[in-house]
């Protein structure tokens, strides 16, 4: 009898990424109850709670080392959580997670909400791979691989902190199009009073939006989004998880420690960051290395993917999952028939029906 080949586990990556991929999907399915119930920390509590049941049964260590923004003291999961088996033997993941991005648009029953993780399997030459950013805010600037090979060729650059309309410039070359053509995604936030003046003077338009710019952030990569540039300061966390997105899609990130006050400014000095603050981070030095993967689902409809379409006995999902090793893409459309579907829960150690 023939044997099989020993398997080959120094991609275990492979093996294991669509059940990442599951537990966004349960996120987005056991959070979709929660859609336009004015209550972001029950939608947030659902979708941890699925994310953690989905973990339980994967054969891994798995160890949060960014969880959601820590802004509102949402029930999500946080650093230093442990997900999977933990079985001796198993493989070790680091994980940087956001059940929900977007809790607020979830409560409203507004675009633009997404679950989705990114998990590192460790790597030679990597010391840290997801990187926990000590400031709550950070500056950003994110556009896709077309901008990036246009760059290349002609020896333009993007710098964050360059004036704005030169931005755009660059990128309306870059993408062939006028500077009046381009979309500029941002949230609509107070603090972006002055990027907005500028980008409204230099004609682009903008794509202005109440939440979720981990979404926003990796759009620009995809051309279908019709979004050319996301700038604007959001949360740190979010940063990373974008920045495992753009190196799978050939994107490409910029951002800056953006301390909301002198306050803030001071602890992160006092912390030992003075250094750090002047540092623009690049989507490599937020999420370090080749074995990195990302997933998220949407909930409901953003820039990046539809939301959950639930049509009685059934609910379709829109997931994405993609790698930068291989830098393989895969958009996942997911029928679920919810006479027959159970997802795993931790709250209750099994197997509930939606
Ligand atoms: P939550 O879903 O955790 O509430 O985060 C939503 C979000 O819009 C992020 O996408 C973004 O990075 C951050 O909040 C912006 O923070 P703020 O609302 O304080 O401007």
């Amino acid at each position: 009898m023939p044997r099989l080949p020993k398997q080959n586990y120094h991609d275990f990556e492979r093996i294991i990424e669509l059940d990442f991929l599951r537990a966004t999907e349960a996120a987005a399915l056991n959070s979709l109850k929660w859609l336009g119930r004015g209550d972001k920390e029950a939608a947030d509590a659902a979708a941890s709670d699925a994310i953690r049941g989905m973990f339980d049964l994967m054969n891994i260590c798995g160890e949060v080392v960014i969880g959601e923004g820590i802004k509102d003291n949402a029930p999500g999961i946080f650093k230093g959580e442990q997900l999977g088996t933990w079985l001796p033997g198993a493989p070790q993941f680091d994980i940087a997670v956001d059940p929900i991005d977007g809790t607020t648009n979830i409560s409203k029953g507004a675009p633009n909400s997404i679950s989705c993780i990114a998990a590192a399997s460790p790597e030679q030459g990597v010391k840290v791979a997801l990187r926990d950013v000590p400031s709550f805010y950070m500056r950003k600037l994110s556009y896709g691989p077309r901008v990036i090979q246009y760059m290349q060729r002609r020896g333009d650059k993007l710098a964050l902190e360059a004036p704005i309309a030169e931005t755009l410039a660059i990128v309306a070359r870059a993408l062939d199009k006028r500077v009046q053509d381009l979309a500029v995604m941002m949230l609509d936030r107070p603090r972006h009073k002055e990027i907005v003046e500028e980008i409204r003077a230099a004609g682009a338009s903008l794509r202005m939006i109440g939440d979720g710019d981990i979404a926003a952030a990796i759009a620009p990569a995809i051309v279908e989004s019709g979004v050319d540039l996301y700038m604007g300061i959001g949360g740190a966390p979010e940063a990373v998880l974008a920045a495992a997105a753009l190196k799978c899609l050939g994107g490409e990130m910029q951002c800056k420690m953006w301390p909301r006050d002198e306050k803030e400014r001071a602890a992160l000095i006092a912390e030992g960051s003075e250094k750090d603050l002047e540092k623009i981070y690049w989507a490599d030095d937020l999420a370090n290395g080749e074995n990195i993967l990302f997933c998220a689902t949407g909930i409901s409809d953003s820039a990046l993917l539809r939301g959950v379409r639930s049509q009685g006995a059934t609910a379709t999902t829109h997931s994405v999952l993609m790698r930068a090793k291989s830098r393989t893409v895969r958009f996942i459309r997911t029928t679920h028939d919810l006479s027959q579907k159970t997802i795993r829960l931790r709250s209750i150690h099994r197997e509930a029906r939606l």
